[in-house]
């Protein structure tokens, strides 16, 4: 495990201050949170992406509060000391204030969260601003919101036009004002990002935004090529994890076929005397059941 202390708003601001770059993958489950804790991710996403990329669904809309505290809880585990955020899923936070309250509130009594993330602008504001007065942490989320997909046209980059961009920018001052602790920028325009984070006095956090925010964040499905429907631009993949696993499945199949797995250090064994004291008892057992 590593011994990294616990990363706190105080350490995140820090270093927001010196002006070092803050790491943020999304993670849902204990291995991964294991290794992004090794490696030294400093903030994680229990993203509702896990929809997609754990539980096959087509979008995030079907993923419920059960499904988020489940694989937040197993993230901590793995991950101790990172600044955990759960992402509120579709109608967690939408209907009113106090369900946007009490559902922050499951991610940190339940799953040992840090913080909670939510999706939209000016009329998400009010939410912030009450899980932020009920003690809690809470990151903003514009540009694709990929719970509007449907009402922003899909999944594709947003602001590209001045009004709509105006919009961004204006929409993150509002978060800001609201209480946001640091802002997700998702496929917004290099430059909007950066007059956002030049403006702001929270971390700016890019996906696919551009390397002026304050932070980058990837999926980490789609950095090692485990998410075989598609590969969005902006995601960058260090290693093909999903090749080298069919490689070994396919090998795997293979041996068990021609029977070369599995090989001595593979299975576990009796003594003779046991083995022999076995056999006789189970053929006297016979012999008295006859
Ligand atoms: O659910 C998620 O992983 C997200 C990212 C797309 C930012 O919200």
């Amino acid at each position: 495990m590593s011994d990294r202390k616990k990363i706190t708003l105080p350490t995140l601001y820090e270093k927001y201050e010196r002006g070092e770059p803050i790491t943020m993958l999304t993670c849902y489950d204990y291995p991964t949170g294991y290794l992004q804790e090794e490696a030294g991710v400093e903030m994680i996403l229990v993203g509702d992406s896990l929809g997609m990329t754990v539980l096959g669904y087509e979008s995030t809309l079907p993923v419920t509060m059960d499904d988020m505290i489940r694989h937040s809880q197993a993230v901590r585990r793995g991950a101790p000391t990172a600044w955990l955020i759960g992402d509120m899923p579709y109608m967690s936070y939408q209907p009113s204030v106090e369900t946007a309250i009490r559902s922050a509130g499951r991610f940190m009594a339940e799953a040992s969260c840090d913080a909670v993330k939510l999706e939209g602008g000016r009329e998400m504001a009010d939410r912030v601003t009450g899980i932020v007065a009920a003690g809690i942490p809470c990151m903003g989320h514009l540009g694709l919101t990929p719970q509007s997909a449907s009402s922003l046209g899909g999944f594709k980059v947003q602001g590209r036009d001045a009004a709509r961009a105006a919009r961004i920018v204006e929409d993150a001052k509002i978060l800001e004002q609201a209480g946001a602790h640091s802002i997700l920028l998702e496929m917004v325009p290099d430059r909007v990002c950066q007059w956002i984070t030049e403006r702001a006095n929270i971390p700016i956090i890019s996906l696919g935004s551009g390397p002026r925010a304050n932070g980058q964040l990837l999926i980490f499905h789609d950095m090692f090529g485990l998410y075989p429907r598609f590969k969005p631009k902006m995601a960058k993949v260090y290693g093909n994890a999903g090749e080298v696993i069919l490689n070994g499945l396919k090998q795997y199949v293979e041996e068990v076929q021609n029977r070369s797995f599995p090989q001595r250090e593979h299975w576990f064994t009796i003594k003779d005397e046991e083995y022999n004291d076995l056999v006789e008892r189970l053929e006297e057992r016979d012999h008295l059941d006859h």
